[in-house]
């Protein structure tokens, strides 16, 4: 029987939680044949290998190596390595996820191999051009044959945008998949008793988390500074840990900002921004988990702490992840200090309530997709080889 070659493209931190599921679903399937492919736009130990390791993805089959460099250099190399991948191995379908520029450079490229392209998470719009991640996900979205959507307000944005409505389909959150095989486990993790902080068991802790990493917020120094002085105020209260992203290590040191930190975890100021190194999945997952509140701009976090029930905090002035702020814990604050600390003074004094699963975050997204596309390739796994 012939086999059903199915490409997946992978490049920057978010998409590994979001291919874990879909390469764990396909190696169930006989009749398969898979290949993972990394960009290598995210490359350092705990922003990629580590991740994989938590989440038993196995070795990319390729490294394109393309690392970091402008939205167009990074871009063109991602399309001039994967082109020479897709010419060597001709798959029958590429998978690409999320929207980084990994994201959009795979999925034009086999588009003009003519080979179907499946995008995963399609739909989201922040309707914000100003981020490179709108730029991705409408383009993606533009040349995909398979949207995977997983929140009602995506299928309304793709058919606004004239998409085929038998190229859509809802099919829930992979990265959910994700969090929800994994939560057992990351409760195991030692990261409460490093960071010596309690509530290990089912109990929050007195902390919160905060991350930062877009642009908007991390790349210009007067936002970047009311920021870090506004959380500080919170940090007064209770300690906010911050795992830092390079990109934003790079910019507040340069900024120098620095003094808005606290110096390092062994002091154990018990208060203050503490900044952490990048954690792993099941680190920064457990983290979450007993967190009094997140104070994020990434966008899988606001679903995460959706379905943890965890307060969420978005520093944007927007989300193209309308459901978690309607069935969710997710609140869009911006970058406004008043706003910010109103907003966390009320839920630290009061309990929170568990969030809601929007509909279809169940955890069998993966399976979802996986039924869709083999029913699409089924003739070809029914034809012999020859
Ligand atoms: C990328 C994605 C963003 C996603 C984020 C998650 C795009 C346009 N952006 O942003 O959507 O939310 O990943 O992290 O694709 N760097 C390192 N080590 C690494 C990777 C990056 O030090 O392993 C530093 C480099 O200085 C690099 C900078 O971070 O220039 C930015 O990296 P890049 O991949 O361009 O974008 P991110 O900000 O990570």
């Amino acid at each position: 029987m012939a086999q059903l070659r199915i490409a997946s493209m992978v490049g920057a931190r978010p998409n590994f939680m979001k291919i874990a599921p879909i390469v764990h679903e396909i190696s169930r399937i006989p009749g398969i044949e898979h290949r993972l492919i990394h960009s290598g736009q995210h490359y350092d130990e705990q922003m990629s290998e580590s991740i994989f390791r938590d989440l038993k993805i196995p070795k990319p089959d390729y490294n394109l190596g393309v690392g970091s460099g402008s939205h167009a250099r990074q871009t063109a190399e991602v399309m001039i390595r994967f082109e020479a991948v897709l010419l060597e191995w001709k798959p029958d379908v590429t998978i690409v996820v999320g929207d980084v520029n990994s994201t959009l450079a795979a999925a034009l490229v086999a588009t003009k191999l003519d080979i179907p392209v499946a995008h995963v998470e399609a739909g989201l719009r922040s309707f914000d051009m100003s981020m490179p991640e709108e730029i991705n996900r409408k383009l993606t979205d533009a040349i995909s044959d398979f949207l995977f959507v997983t929140e009602r307000s995506g299928i309304e944005n793709l058919q606004k945008e004239g998409i085929r409505a038998d190229r859509i389909f809802f099919t829930g959150n992979v990265m959910i998949d994700c969090l929800l095989e994994h939560r057992k486990l990351a409760a195991r993790s030692d990261i409460l008793r490093r960071l010596q902080v309690a509530g290990n068991g089912a109990a929050r802790a007195d902390y919160a988390v905060l991350t930062l990493h877009r642009p908007s917020n991390v790349d210009d120094r007067e936002v970047l500074s009311e920021l870090l002085s506004t959380v500080a105020l919170l940090a007064e209260r209770l300690p906010v840990f911050f795992p830092v992203h390079p990109r934003s290590m790079e910019r507040i040191r340069g900024f120098g900002l620095a003094k808005h930190l606290a110096e390092s975890p062994s002091d154990a100021p018990q208060r203050g921004i503490i900044p952490l190194a990048p954690l792993s999945y099941l680190d920064f997952l457990c983290l979450m988990d007993h967190a009094r509140l997140l104070l994020t701009d990434s966008g899988g976090i606001q679903e995460e702490t959706t379905i943890l029930g965890i307060p969420c905090l978005t520093l944007r002035d927007n989300t193209e992840r309308p459901v978690t702020v309607e069935h969710g814990t997710n609140q869009i604050v911006g970058r406004n200090r008043g706003k910010i600390l109103t907003a966390a003074w009320s839920i630290l004094d009061r309990a929170a309530g568990p969030g809601r699963a929007p509909e279809l975050w169940d955890g069998r997204a993966s399976q979802r997709i996986l039924e869709i596309l083999l029913e699409k390739f089924r003739p070809k796994l029914l034809t012999p080889a020859g």
